[in-house]
């Protein structure tokens, strides 16, 4: 299992906060079948370019602990802003050798200006945009409005494994993958208590509910993708 979404860089962002943090959730997210993950700190436009981050990023990198046997893709989590598919270093911040920019959506409203900068960032940025933890906006139905929109316009989905655990945002998150609206899982885990990694949990239903191919096809998209396949 390739986990997309991570923030398992020590003291990078409001992720793991130290080297030891960062080696439990390594060790966790290897108990549970990762094998491959991306680290995806966040980065926001309005607090520094893409140059700081990524001197910040590498920083990091340096402290992480060695003993881990998971292969580590380093990338972003891009947080929406105005004409960013306008933004050439942007492209710094896609994840590991793939051409994937994980994107964090705003948590209002999704306006038609915000849907076509991110339906732009293929031709122009050259980028293929993933929408980081979908399942966060089911409340807002903004994905339910605007999936096939984004699906035609190259744009691919990432859910969080958390979703998988209640009812209704269970059962929304298998109707999203069976119709083929899920491209990669992430755990998002951001530490080892409130947002711990889940990723167990999540891929034992999606096999029981929606089916092993369905898993199967899950991490052969990310491992495509990721190896340049
Ligand atoms: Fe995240």
């Amino acid at each position: 299992m390739i986990d997309l979404h991570t923030h398992i860089l020590p003291q990078m962002d409001d992720g793991s906060q130290s080297v030891e943090e960062t080696a439990k959730l390594l060790e966790i997210l290897q108990q549970q079948g990762v094998t491959e993950l991306a680290a995806t700190p966040h980065f926001y436009a309005s607090r520094e370019n893409p140059e700081a981050f990524l001197l910040r990023r590498e920083e990091c990198i340096r402290n992480m602990p060695s003993q881990t046997s998971l292969l580590i893709h380093y990338g972003a989590e891009v947080a929406y802003f105005p004409g960013m598919q306008n933004c050439d270093d942007l492209t710094r911040l896609k994840i590991g050798d793939s051409d994937l920019l994980l994107v964090e959506m705003p948590f209002r409203t999704w306006t038609d200006r915000v849907i076509e900068d991110i339906c732009a960032i293929p031709s122009q940025l050259g980028l293929t945009p993933v929408l980081a933890h979908v399942d966060r906006y089911r409340g807002l139905g903004q994905f339910l409005k605007y999936r096939h929109h984004l699906a035609d316009n190259e744009v691919l989905f990432q859910c969080n494994a958390e979703a998988f655990e209640r009812g209704a945002s269970c059962r929304w998150a298998l109707k999203q993958i069976k119709e083929g609206f899920i491209d990669f899982l992430g755990s998002d885990c951001h530490n080892l208590t409130t947002r711990a990694p889940k990723l167990s949990t999540a891929t034992e239903i999606i096999q029981k509910k929606a089916g092993a191919e369905v898993l199967a096809q899950l991490a052969e998209t990310a491992a495509d993708y990721l190896h340049g396949e």
